[in-house]
């Protein structure tokens, strides 16, 4: 039985926070236990460029979220862990999907608009400031994805178009190439896919808003006394609904405790005291893996040394081989070889069957064209009646083909063998 293969990254352009940590981690850990997942968890550093420029701040950060999820219990022998800058075929691929991706596409991706919306509110040019990386951010994410043919990615709710993208990227690839990859699903925690921060925006390091997943006990506890609430006096009955300090609570509670939290809303409990009860909660569950993190991140050779390690058998086991494949299929490929029609073996069976298409002009006359998908194989001249083309389109099927035709003509930079082979594959799936 094939495995479900999962994968998800954390760009690490920050220190890892209680978003991050119910987000993504805490539900990625607890989904590659599963006996029939195997699991890619990675360091988007690549993607860190786009936002950072500050090179310290990066290695920081890698060092702070591999610490993080290790500590978290990811089991580096049991799962795929490795940092997205020790594959270059992440960014070999990033091109190879440049090159199918639809620019349409790209601009209508929400951080590009975001950043086009602020332009045109300042009345500033649309582009000014916004990087070519930003811009091709959502194709980068989409190598890291069908690099490893990945069934699921857990993200969220604000990655969901990025995955879409990487669906329809990777859609093109296999119109174009044959069926190379798998199209990805989006996994959503629907529970609690995104976390409010402190001032009840998602919490993010953008909005400079967010918890550290592992603030010593008294600065969570600072923290989460700021978090905003409104001005109901204690034994007034308060919204659990658009409850910043509520919705935290859940995401770290059982159905129960969330039920009782919830009463206690009603009964007006009072905000200091929901405030000691959501530290308390947190707490139970992130003291123990605070103590593993502090004795992680004293050790960066350990953690170095275990992200290589990571990086070279995963390259070796899919992306040297996969990325060999891919070069093959798009024409990047050995000279001394005699050049193939189309895709290689893996790839006809996706690759669409060549046809001929009859049609009228405005001239009154009929042509036809033999295609293979977008590729455009021969072009007639005008015919006089349908039944005149019809009839030269069955002597070329029927195994009387003439290169010499001034009727049928070759489109440019088609041969005769590519012409040939695909009349070949026509009759043999005519014939099946
Ligand atoms: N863009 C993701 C984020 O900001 C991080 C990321 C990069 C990612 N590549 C990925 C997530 C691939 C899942 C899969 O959270």
């Amino acid at each position: 039985m094939s495995k479900t293969r999962v994968l998800t990254g954390i760009t690490t352009s920050g220190t890892p926070h209680l978003g991050n940590y119910v987000g993504a981690i805490r539900p990625a850990i607890a989904a590659s236990r599963a006996p029939d997942a195997e699991s890619f968890y990675f360091l988007a550093d690549y993607h860190a460029l786009v936002k950072v420029a500050d090179p310290a701040r990066v290695q920081r950060s890698t060092l702070e979220i591999a610490a993080a999820w290790l500590a978290c219990g990811l089991d580096p022998a049991r799962v795929w862990f490795y940092r997205q800058s020790d594959i270059p075929e992440i960014p070999e691929l990033t091109w190879l999907l440049t090159c199918v991706a639809g620019k349409g596409l790209l601009n209508r991706a929400h951080a590009y608009k975001a950043a086009v919306d602020r332009n045109r509110a300042e009345a500033l040019d649309d582009d000014a400031g916004i990087t070519a990386g930003l811009f091709m951010y959502p194709v980068l994410m989409a190598a890291d994805i069908l690099l490893f043919n990945a069934h699921k990615v857990p993200v969220g709710r604000d990655q969901v178009q990025h995955i879409e993208m990487a669906r329809d990227f990777g859609q093109r690839f296999n119109h174009l190439y044959g069926e190379h990859f798998t199209l990805p699903e989006a996994v959503i925690e629907e529970q609690v896919a995104t976390l409010p921060g402190l001032d009840g925006r998602k919490m993010s390091k953008s909005y400079d808003n967010t918890i550290p997943l592992f603030a010593p006990r008294a600065e969570l506890k600072k923290l989460i006394a700021g978090i905003v609430t409104d001005s109901r006096a204690p034994g007034e009955a308060k919204d659990t609904e658009g409850s910043a300090l509520f919705q935290l609570y859940q995401a770290f509670a059982s159905k129960e405790e969330t039920a009782a939290f919830a009463q206690a809303y009603a009964d007006g409990i009072s905000w200091g005291d929901a405030k000691a009860k959501l530290l308390e909660r947190i707490d139970v569950e992130v003291a123990p893996l605070r103590d593993r993190y502090e004795s992680l991140i004293s050790q960066p050779t350990e953690i170095e040394s275990i992200l290589r390690d990571g990086a070279a058998r995963l390259r070796a086991r899919y992306a040297t081989p996969f990325l060999a494949q891919l070069r093959e299929a798009v024409g990047l490929r050995d000279l001394s070889k005699a050049a193939m029609v189309g895709s290689k073996s893996s790839a006809p069976k996706a690759a669409a069957l060549p046809a001929f298409k009859q049609y009228r002009e405005a001239d009154g006359k009929f042509y036809f064209k033999f295609a293979q998908g977008e590729r455009l194989l021969l072009q007639s001249a005008g015919f006089d009646s349908p039944r005149d083309a019809g009839q030269r389109i069955a002597a070329i099927k029927g195994g009387h083909y003439d290169p010499s035709d001034p009727q049928v003509l070759r489109a440019s930079g088609v041969d005769e063998n590519e012409v040939q082979a695909a009349l070949a594959a026509l009759a043999e799936a005519e014939a099946s």
